[in-house]
């Protein structure tokens, strides 16, 4: 039996709490929070033991295999450096660390342990594009050409979520002061691990942030000075260019991403709110001998539905099995924050960034 202890006790952990309890393998025997009645709460709720407000306690006292870290972003470098220096796997909340140098630490810290490490990036989840992009990185589908991936949610005009002008769990997200780094920290880095993985390395990356000062900006003690959108271009290593975007004004989608890839001999799609229930499918065209768009039907596009695929929770626990760590690890979250620190670079001097200068 693997035990796992879980720090950070807000919204995203009832989905840790939640997966882990599902994988046989695991048992769940501490949880710890800086707000002791949240962590009284959700430790009832969940049925676990041990409860503890200090992390460096809970290390100290408690028999862990592994720890899961569900803290706010500028806690995850911390956390996981400390867990790492007591020999802990170690499953961390997106994105790894709050810059590249930070995250960098972080994967450099797993090279002196056997320590299994994974950030859960969680469009990984998604069957659907694990099997389109083993498909573009085995070439079956030819050279890739073309990539167009965005991300979009729409919580800045919508009300889907609730009213961000009137909940700190928005409006902290618009706030850099409170640690956020805008649509780019929060989606950016799912966007361009989902973008990257099936087509390969980012070199180049042009990059435009924008925060809309007239939707406000000042709210109580939150300054709104995060960026609200972004779009880039991007060169990959392989030849191939394209867009990456994300923004939080996009109504009528909820949390929309979606993906096209086009290659010599065919294309891929995909478009999901919700990676396990929506992304078991995905849609491809290799209608290149098409010598007139069929008028009915369109472009011979087809839907594969896939099998569903191992959960990033279902891999880190069958990673500390195996001793063979699955992606994505530490090492890709470092790369992603690259990209990400980049953009940030890109924007602020208005020029192409370089990623391997
Ligand atoms: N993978 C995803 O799709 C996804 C989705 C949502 C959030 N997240 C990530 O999950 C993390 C947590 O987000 P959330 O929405 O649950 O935030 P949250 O604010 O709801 O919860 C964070 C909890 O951590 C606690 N905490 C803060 N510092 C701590 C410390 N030093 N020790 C112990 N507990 C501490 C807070 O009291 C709070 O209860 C963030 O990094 C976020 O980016 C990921």
């Amino acid at each position: 039996m693997i035990k796992l202890g879980i720090v950070g006790t807000g919204g995203m952990a009832n989905a840790h709490a939640l997966a882990f309890k599902n994988i046989n393998e695991v048992e769940i025997v501490a949880v710890c929070d800086v707000i002791e009645d949240r962590v009284r709460n959700f430790a009832k709720e969940y049925n676990i033991n041990q409860i503890f407000t200090s992390f460096d306690e809970m290390l100290e006292n408690c028999e862990l295999d592994a720890i899961s870290n569900v803290t706010p972003d500028s806690f995850h470098k911390e956390i996981a450096l400390k867990s790492l220096n007591k020999n802990k796997h170690i499953f961390s909340e997106k994105p790894l660390a709050e810059n590249f140098p930070d995250a960098q630490e972080m994967y450099k810290a797993t090279l002196n342990t056997n320590c299994i490490n994974m950030v859960n990036l969680s469009y990984r989840n998604s069957s659907g594009w694990q099997n389109l992009s083993k498909m573009i990185q085995n070439n079956e589908l030819g050279p890739v050409r073309h990539v167009d991936a965005s991300y979009y949610q729409s919580w800045l005009t919508c009300k889907y979520w609730g009213d961000w002008k009137a909940e700190q769990k928005w409006l902290w997200r618009l706030s850099e002061n409170h640690g956020s780094k805008g649509v780019l920290g929060d989606l950016g880095v799912h966007i361009f691990d989902f973008a990257s993985y099936p087509v390969g390395i980012i070199n180049k990356i042009n990059c435009r942030l924008k925060t809309f000062k007239d939707k406000g900006e000042k709210i109580g003690e939150y300054i709104l000075d995060a960026n609200d959108s972004f779009v880039s271009m991007v060169e990959f290593e392989n030849g191939a260019i394209g867009t990456v975007s994300s923004t939080r004004f996009a109504t009528g989608n909820v949390n929309k991403l979606d993906l096209k890839i086009y290659c010599d001999k065919g294309a891929v799609s995909m478009k999901f709110d919700d990676p396990i229930t929506q992304g078991n499918t995905y849609s491809i065209c290799t209608d290149i001998n098409a010598t007139s768009p069929n008028n009915e039907k369109g472009l011979d596009w087809k839907t594969i539905k896939t099998d569903p695929t191992p959960s990033n929770y279902e891999r880190f626990i069958h990673s500390i099995k195996t001793g063979k760590n699955d992606q994505p690890d530490f090492k890709r979250g470092a790369d992603i924050q690259k990209i990400l620190d980049s953009c940030f670079i890109s924007s602020e001097k208005d020029q192409w960034i370089d990623l391997n200068a």
